[in-house]
């Protein structure tokens, strides 16, 4: 499938403050000289500030990384993560069209997108929220049909709940994601039938639920103030410069003797 830019395109992007450290941050992953080996994180991170990448975005992740313009558009175009359309200000819906989600109902839901949003995919809603895509299997299958909206999975969909998510979501709910039929994760439809003592680590939803429901941003576009930027490695490499200074001294008060 050829992925070429949009011919809509705006201005001018750049990082937020927040975002455009934790992009430097990055970049000290790598040894003097190689910082675009940090393209694909830092192109993602663009891609969570604006929905998706414009060419300005490229643009501005290229000079950032001291990097000719067409090495950033190669990976940009490359790889189908990297949304080159505009994508609805409230979300891009991913539904999940291979084997068991398909076998499942995943074509309802299509059809849903279609009606509910835009006849075609990587369209815009008339009133520009949301858009939808198909894409390959996305490794909840015990939970098909289901789609990916936002930063979470949401599953066991059928038709009805899809529209109602929509719904919600148009009217500025972010509606817990997770299976939607009751199930707490991915056992049997009648419940456990092995390890059935076991009732998780006592939160009201599986792991990965509560820990979307924690940070609250399934819907939201990132602009790097939600989490502390951890750089542990800036860390580890001040302590081992530390040590060989140490050692090195030690060593020469040695040789001083
Ligand atoms: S087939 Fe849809 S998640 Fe695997």
């Amino acid at each position: 499938m050829l992925r070429r830019l949009s011919p809509i395109q705006p201005e001018s992007f750049e990082f937020t403050p927040a975002n455009l450290e934790w992009a430097q941050a990055q970049m000290t992953k790598y040894p003097e000289g190689r910082q675009q080996s940090a393209i694909i994180p830092v192109l993602w991170r663009a891609q969570e500030q604006e929905g998706w990448l414009s060419r300005p975005a490229i643009e501005y992740c290229a000079n950032l990384l001291g990097m000719a313009y067409m090495r950033a558009l190669e990976v940009a175009t490359f790889y189908f993560m990297f949304q080159l359309y505009p994508v609805g200000s409230i979300a891009n819906i991913q539904i999940c069209g291979t084997t068991t989600c398909m076998i499942c109902g995943a074509e309802d839901l299509i059809r849903v997108c279609r009606e509910k949003i835009a006849p075609t995919p990587h369209t815009l809603s008339a009133d520009g929220k949301f858009s939808w895509e198909e894409v390959e299997c996305l490794g909840a299958c015990t939970n098909a049909p289901m789609a990916q909206i936002g930063k979470d999975f949401y599953e066991d969909l059928t038709a009805e709940k899809l529209a109602a998510l929509i719904d919600q979501m148009s009217s500025g709910a972010v509606p817990v994601p997770g299976p939607q039929n009751g199930r707490f994760s991915s056992e049997a439809l009648g419940g456990p039938t092995a390890l059935a003592g076991l009732q998780g680590s006592g939160t009201q939803y599986n792991g990965s639920v509560q820990r979307a429901v924690d940070l609250g941003e399934t819907l939201k576009r990132i602009d790097g103030t939600e989490v502390p930027i951890l750089t542990p490695w800036l860390k580890d490499r001040a302590a081992q410069g530390n040590h060989a200074e140490a050692s090195s001294s030690a060593s020469n008060d040695g040789n001083k003797g």
